[in-house]
C-alpha cells in the first residue's frame, strides 16, 4: 500500500515539492526560488523553462530527502500561482514569450478599453470578475497581439495557452509527445473566459476578447485522475489541480458556507466558502470557483485579492537593502512601540480588492524627522493587516456572514507581531492551524481524494488542528484612529495618476 502523497506548489517566487502523509503532516520537501523578471514599471514576466526544470529538480529532491521512491505516492496533485500567463509552441514545447506574471499591468491600456464600452463590471455577472489587468483573459489577449505570428498560430491549434498548472501537467505527461493539455475549473475562473455557471469557455466572452478557442485546454474537476506522469516520476496519477489560494481553502477544510481563511504570501487573498451558490459580489470582491471535486457539483467562494504583502517585505530587502532576510522585518518592527504616524500603501500593481485601480502607485505617508528604519518596517507588516481588514469588511457586506474567526495560513504568520496586529484591527481572534503548509496540502487532498487515499472529507477535517490563537486587544478608539489615518493614505494612492 502506498504510503504518501505529494504536492507540487508552484508560487509566484518559489517552486516546492512536499509529501504528506495521511495525518497530513509534512514528510519531505524541497524548494527552489525562480527569478523574477522585471523588464519595465509594471512588468513582472517569469520563464516558464526555468519553472519546469525546478519543478522536476525539487520533485527530485524531496524524494531523495525522505528516502522516498517514486513508487511511494498514491498520487500527486498541483497547486499554482494564478492568472500567470503563458502561450508555447505545441510540437516543441518552447515559450513564445516569458510568461506575463499576475501582478504585471502592461495590459492596462486594453482594460480601459474594454471598461470604457459598459464599465469595468460587464463581465461579473458572467465570469464573477471585474475587468483588471490581473486575470489572464486580457494578459492572453495582449500576447496575441504584441507576439509576431502567435494569433495565426494558435487560430491552426499549433500554440497553447495555459496558465502554469497547465504548463506542468503537459509538461509532465509527455510535453510535445501526448502531453495532456488541461486546466482546473479553479483555475479557469481567473482567465475571465469561463461561464462561473456552464463552467466551459464562454463564446461570447472568447469573441469579445479575440482568444482562439483551440488554444485553450480542457476544463476538469479538481479531483480526478487526469492522467500518469512520465517523468520525472513515471506511472505515478497526477489526481488534483487547484490554483493556489483555493488550495488553501480545501487544504484549511474551509468545507461549509461561511468558513473562511486567508493566506499570507506574496499578496494575501482571502477566501469564504459561499457553498454551491455563486454570490455575486457588489462590495468590490470576486466570485470565483473554490473547488469541484469529481461528478458533484461546483463549490464557490468570494475573494478578497490583494497584490501586494509579503511582496512589500522582500522590497524592503531586495530593493531597499534595509534588511537582509523576511524575518529580519518583525526584529526592526519590534524596535519601535507603534507606526509613529507612518503608513505605506504598497500599491504596487496599482490596487486590487476592494478597489480594482491600475493608476493607483505605492506611498509612505505620515513621515517625520522622529520616524525611524523601525517605523517603516511596521508600516510595512501593518500594510498587510489593513488591506486584509479592508477585504475582510467587503467580504462580511457582500455574504450577510460576520467573521467569527480568522484561519490564517502561508509565509507570513509566522509572524507573531503582524498575527497580533491583525486581531487587534480586525477585532477577531485569529487562528494558525498546526500545518500551515495548507496550499500544498490542499493540492494533496484534491489528489488523495481522487484515488482513494483520503475516503472523504471528513477524514480531512479530522487532520485540521490549532496550533496558535491570538485574541484582540485593542482599544476601539484606537484601532478606528488608525484604521482612519489608513483609509486616507489609500485614499491618496488612489488618486495618483501615472
Ligand atoms: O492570484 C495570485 C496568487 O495565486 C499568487 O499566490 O502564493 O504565489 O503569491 P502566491
Amino acid at each position: 500500500m502506498t504510503r504518501y502523497v505529494g504536492a507540487i506548489d508552484q508560487g509566484t517566487t518559489s517552486t516546492r515539492f512536499m509529501v504528506f502523509d495521511r495525518e497530513g503532516r509534512v514528510i519531505a520537501q524541497a524548494q527552489e526560488e525562480h527569478r523574477q523578471i522585471y523588464p519595465a514599471p509594471g512588468h513582472v514576466e517569469h520563464d516558464a523553462t526555468e519553472i519546469w526544470t525546478k519543478t522536476q529538480g525539487v520533485m527530485r529532491a524531496a524524494l531523495e530527502r525522505g528516502g522516498l521512491q517514486p513508487g511511494d505516492l498514491a498520487a500527486i496533485g498541483i497547486t499554482n500561482q494564478r492568472e500567470t500567463t503563458l502561450i508555447w509552441d505545441k510540437a516543441t514545447g518552447e515559450p513564445l514569450h516569458n510568461a506575463l506574471v499576475w501582478q504585471d499591468t502592461r495590459n492596462d491600456r486594453l482594460v480601459a478599453e474594454f471598461a470604457r464600452d459598459g464599465g469595468r463590471d460587464r463581465f461579473r455577472d458572467l465570469t464573477g470578475l471585474p475587468l483588471a489587468s490581473y486575470f489572464s483573459g486580457l494578459k492572453l489577449r495582449w500576447l496575441l497581439d504584441a507576439v509576431p505570428g502567435a494569433r495565426e498560430r494558435a487560430e491552426a491549434g499549433d500554440v497553447l495557452f495555459g496558465n502554469i498548472d497547465t504548463w506542468l501537467v503537459w509538461n509532465l505527461t509527455g510535453g510535445p509527445d501526448g502531453g495532456l493539455h488541461v486546466t482546473d475549473v479553479t483555475n479557469a475562473s481567473r482567465t475571465q473566459l469561463m461561464s462561473l455557471k456552464a463552467l466551459d469557455w464562454d463564446e461570447g466572452m472568447l469573441a469579445t476578447f479575440g482568444i482562439p478557442r483551440a488554444m485553450l485546454p480542457e476544463i476538469v474537476s479538481s479531483s480526478a485522475v487526469y492522467g500518469e506522469i512520465r517523468a520525472p516520476f513515471t506511472g505515478v496519477p497526477i489526481a488534483g489541480i487547484l490554483g493556489d489560494q483555493q488550495a488553501a481553502l480545501f487544504g484549511q477544510t474551509c468545507f461549509a458556507p461561511g468558513e473562511a481563511k486567508n493566506t499570507y504570501g506574496t499578496g494575501c487573498f482571502a477566501l469564504m466558502n459561499t457553498g454551491t451558490e455563486a454570490v455575486p459580489s457588489k462590495a468590490g470582491l470576486v466570485t470565483t470557483v473554490g473547488y469541484r471535486l469529481d461528478g458533484q457539483p461546483p463549490v464557490y467562494a468570494l475573494e478578497g485579492s490583494i497584490a501586494i504583502t509579503g511582496a512589500l517585505v522582500q522590497w524592503l530587502r531586495d530593493n531597499l537593502h534595509m534588511i537582509k532576510d523576511s524575518a529580519e522585518v518583525e526584529t526592526l518592527a519590534t524596535t519601535v512601540e507603534d507606526n509613529g504616524g507612518v503608513y505605506f500603501v504598497p500599491a504596487f500593481s496599482g490596487l486590487y480588492a476592494p478597489h480594482w485601480n491600475e493608476g493607483a502607485r505605492g506611498l509612505i505617508i505620515g513621515l517625520t524627522r522622529y520616524a525611524d528604519r523601525g517605523h517603516i518596517a511596521r508600516s510595512v507588516l501593518e500594510a498587510t493587516a489593513f488591506q486584509t481588514r479592508e477585504v475582510l469588511a467587503a467580504m462580511e457586506a457582500d455574504s450577510g456572514i460576520p467573521v467569527k474567526e480568522l484561519r490564517a495560513d502561508g509565509g507570513m504568520v509566522a509572524n507573531g507581531t503582524l498575527m497580533q496586529f491583525q486581531a487587534d484591527i480586525l477585532d477577531v481572534p485569529v487562528v494558525r492551524p498546526t500545518v500551515s503548509e495548507t496550499t500544498a496540502l490542499g493540492a494533496a487532498y484534491a489528489a488523495g481524494l481522487a484515488v482513494g487515499y483520503w475516503k472523504g472529507l471528513d477524514d480531512l477535517k479530522g487532520n485540521w488542528g490549532v496550533d496558535r490563537r491570538w485574541e484582540p486587544a485593542m482599544e476601539a478608539a484606537d484601532r478606528d484612529r488608525i484604521a482612519a489615518c489608513w483609509s486616507r493614505a489609500v485614499q491618496r494612492a488612489l488618486d495618483w495618476k501615472t
